[in-house]
């Protein structure tokens, strides 16, 4: 598989660019003469020259970066003095196949704030790496997001949640075989270590939760699993999820999330729950419940983000 950043497409677990005690104290310097190419060799530009081309076609520096999920990209629709871009047309932007997912990025206003929206995302299981599918969420931030909305459509694990729920991101179990910032450091972009403690700030979980409520939506909150996919989860597995503590589970979003808390943004997540988990019900998963779902709650949705957008700009949460 040719891998859209012109990443090592191998596997975790080889010892091709795992870590040293090197790595974790300095930024990529090049190896000697004849050894491998460290995995995150080049990252740093290629990030650089993605964002270099989406700014030479906007006139504004975006203040929120947005990842909508499957079935949720109609709100960039409804972005003001838009500019919409093809992936094809960035460097290294890695493109989605999914029925429902576009693939491009939408750059204008929306309830005061200047949005860069993305229109469609790559996943795990279509055999990207989590580098590679958190790529996008690097350029963002670099092109001056400094807050990240990231939204999906996820299973719900609570039976007392009926399909439509919107669930605030608290927290998240990262249950991929992948990790967005495996291999070598490089200190431009962030920490070797980031903090976790505070992934989905707790400060915009507050402005979100009062927004919710002053624009009169419910929001549920929780904490979101992501499994690998492409298949939904067994019974099993979902027995398993409730008694780790999880509440939604998707197959997205949390390589987007560590790479956006690696450069400083902060976060904001939210879940459309768009199906009970697999055994709850009893009857079986599909993908045209999920889309049905969320273009059912799409209007909610876009109060509920334009309502969010609005209390960033009123509180004054964004860069200028
Ligand atoms: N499981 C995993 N991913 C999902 C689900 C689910 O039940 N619903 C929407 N995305």
């Amino acid at each position: 598989m040719t891998d859209p950043t012109g990443e090592d497409p191998r596997p975790a677990g080889r010892a091709v660019g795992s870590p040293t005690p090197r790595d974790s104290a300095s930024r990529i310097e090049p190896g000697p003469p004849g050894a491998p190419e460290p995995a995150a060799a080049g990252l740093y530009d290629r990030v650089r020259t993605a964002a270099a081309a989406v700014r030479a076609r906007i006139s504004a520096v975006p203040q929120v970066g947005l990842i909508l999920g499957s079935g949720l990209g109609g709100f960039a629709d409804g972005l003001a003095h838009a500019t919409t871009i093809d992936y094809a047309d960035v460097p290294h932007f890695p493109r989605s196949q999914v029925v429902g997912h576009q693939g491009r990025l939408v750059i204008g206003e929306r309830a005061g704030a200047r949005c860069i929206a993305m229109q469609g995302r790559v996943h795990l299981y279509e055999g990207h790496s989590a580098a590679t599918v958190a790529f996008p969420a690097r350029v963002l931030v670099e092109l001056g997001a400094k807050v990240i909305i990231v939204t999906n459509a996820a299973g719900g694990l609570d039976p007392a949640w009926q399909p439509g729920t919107l669930m605030l991101i608290r927290d998240h179990l990262d249950l991929l075989r992948d990790h967005a910032l495996r291999g070598p450091n490089d200190d431009r972009l962030g920490p070797r270590f980031p903090d976790m403690t505070t992934a989905y700030a707790p400060e915009l979980r507050e402005l979100s939760r009062r927004a919710a409520e002053a624009a009169g939506i419910e929001l549920a909150e929780g904490v979101y699993a992501a499994m690998p996919g492409p298949t939904y989860e067994t019974p099993a597995e979902i027995k398993m999820l409730r008694m780790l503590g999880a509440d939604a589970t998707g197959m997205s979003t949390v390589p987007e999330v560590c790479v956006a808390r690696h450069m400083g943004a902060r976060v904001i997540g939210v879940s459309c729950i768009t199906n009970h988990a697999a055994g709850i019900t009893g009857h079986a998963l599909s993908h045209d419940e999920v889309t049905e779902t969320a273009a059912r709650v799409q209007p909610t949705f876009e109060r509920l983000l334009d309502a969010i957008l609005g209390a960033l700009v009123a509180r004054r949460e964004l860069a200028p």
